[in-house]
């Protein structure tokens, strides 16, 4: 087995991350012509590793653990501490199974309807010119809680605005900005406030006929000794429900950016519909920029690629770079909306370490998004609805995708205008 080599940038520079953004990781495996890259984050020594091959060694659960492995900014604004993302072994498969019990085909064909009704209701409703991200914010946030059995009936317009923004916050405080990351923080604490009197409500008030909703799953969730979970632990979970879809309003406004910023796939997609809708889906998911690593740490040494891990490793699992290799996909910087006709089935409901924008392996006992049905549910409720049921005419804007920007989405957060 090889020696890995190590890079000469230094990733101390604020700025190189900065402007790196999601193509970082890229250039250090170029300027070492390896796939395998050793760095210095801070005082930290991290191992880059790319691809199917290496993506199917990191959710090996014999080989990398979670715990630890989170960078504790990262903890305190976008997952939240003791969440299901840190948890390894038996401990995981509990907690995990708690939110594959929600994801059930009934649960998810109800999902689809809140939200096709609701992103209906909306787009009907607009006049003139909108942003296309703002829209899905809101419609995302309201159908999402309205599934989860959340009531905001009683909130105005403007505090379930506010509580909406407040998940785009705290995905955003992962950026470098210092700004960001303040901001990230208080907002989870605002969010964890509101979902800990969600969870007390629930357990202080059980509603029999709602106990498959995910509030009141996740009030009534235990811990693998039976006890009853902290209610600080299930307010964080019932938010990995709500905040990840609320994220989905990035892709919503990527989808405009695929649709609307230039025509052919518009019109490939709409003369096509039942045959590209699924293979647009998941080429958009491919393509853009969204989650862009993952850390973990090596539990023995292992080989990726002919190089040598050593045990107690901290390795990153590059997302974006693994979506865009050469060694897996043809042409992998062009929108091809056909690349995945007839294998959409098995990219997102088999085992999986190919196309890993949500994460990779099996989603019961390995850490893959909980959420890729949900993800799958509403991008074709809003391809559905774009495509095939409103017009639009396109405002001049900004189109441009930032590498440099987390998360990132078109300059003008796609402007449409209806009559
Ligand atoms: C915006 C689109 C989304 C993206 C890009 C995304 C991406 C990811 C990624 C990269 C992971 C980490 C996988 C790993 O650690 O190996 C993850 C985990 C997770 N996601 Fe998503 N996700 C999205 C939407 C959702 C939705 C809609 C939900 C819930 C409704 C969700 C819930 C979760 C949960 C609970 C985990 C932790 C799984 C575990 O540790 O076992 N995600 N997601």
């Amino acid at each position: 087995m090889k020696e890995i080599p190590e890079t000469t940038i230094k990733l101390t520079d604020i700025k190189d991350l900065l402007n790196a953004g999601y193509t970082l990781l890229g250039k250090l495996r170029e300027e070492v012509q390896a796939p395998v890259v050793k760095g210095k984050f801070f005082n930290q020594e991290i191992i880059a590793i790319y691809g199917k091959e290496a993506a199917k060694v990191f959710y090996d659960p014999k080989n990398f653990k979670r715990q630890g492995a989170m960078p504790k900014i990262v903890l305190k604004t976008l997952f939240g501490e003791g969440g299901v993302q840190t948890l390894d072994g038996k401990e995981h498969q509990h907690r995990k199974s708690y939110f594959m019990h929600l994801m059930s085909p009934n649960r998810m064909e109800e999902y689809r309807q809140i939200l096709d009704r609701n992103l209906s209701a909306a787009l009907t409703e607009q006049h003139g010119t909108f942003e296309l991200f703002d829209l899905a914010k809101w419609v995302f946030f309201t159908s999402i809680c309205e599934w989860s059995g959340i009531n905001l009936t009683h909130m105005s317009e403007a505090e379930i605005n506010e509580l909406a923004d407040y998940q785009i916050s705290m995905i955003s405080a992962t950026s470098p900005s210092l700004t960001n990351q303040f901001k990230g923080v208080e907002n989870r604490k605002k969010s964890e406030k509101w979902a800990q009197s969600l969870i007390k409500e629930a357990r202080e008030n059980p509603v029999p006929e709602k106990a498959d909703r995910a509030l009141y799953t996740f009030a009534n969730a235990q811990t693998l000794t039976g006890d009853p979970l902290p209610i600080e632990t299930a307010a964080v979970e019932l938010l990995n429900i709500i905040r990840p879809t609320v994220a989905l309003t990035v892709w919503a406004a990527l989808m405009g950016h695929a649709l609307f910023s230039r025509n052919d796939l518009y019109q490939q997609l709409k003369e096509h519909f039942s045959t590209l809708q699924d293979a647009f889906i998941q080429e958009m998911r491919r393509y853009y920029p969204f989650f862009p690593m993952l850390p973990a740490i090596s539990l023995r040494g292992v080989e990726v690629d002919g190089y040598a891990i050593p045990k107690d490793s901290w390795v990153v699992l590059d997302l974006y770079g693994s979506d865009h290799d050469p060694r897996t996909f043809e042409q992998p910087d062009s929108f091809m909306i056909d690349r995945f006709v007839g294998r959409t089935k098995e990219i997102s409901y088999d085992e999986e370490y190919e196309m890993i924008a949500q994460g990779g392996g099996d989603f019961r006992s390995m850490h893959r998004c909980a959420g890729e049905w949900i993800t799958l549910h509403s991008l074709r409720v809003f391809s559905d609805q774009l495509v095939n049921h409103f017009t639009f005419s396109i405002p001049e804007q900004d189109w441009e995708v930032p590498l440099n920007q987390f998360p990132t989405f078109p300059k003008s957060k796609a402007l449409l205008y209806k009559e």
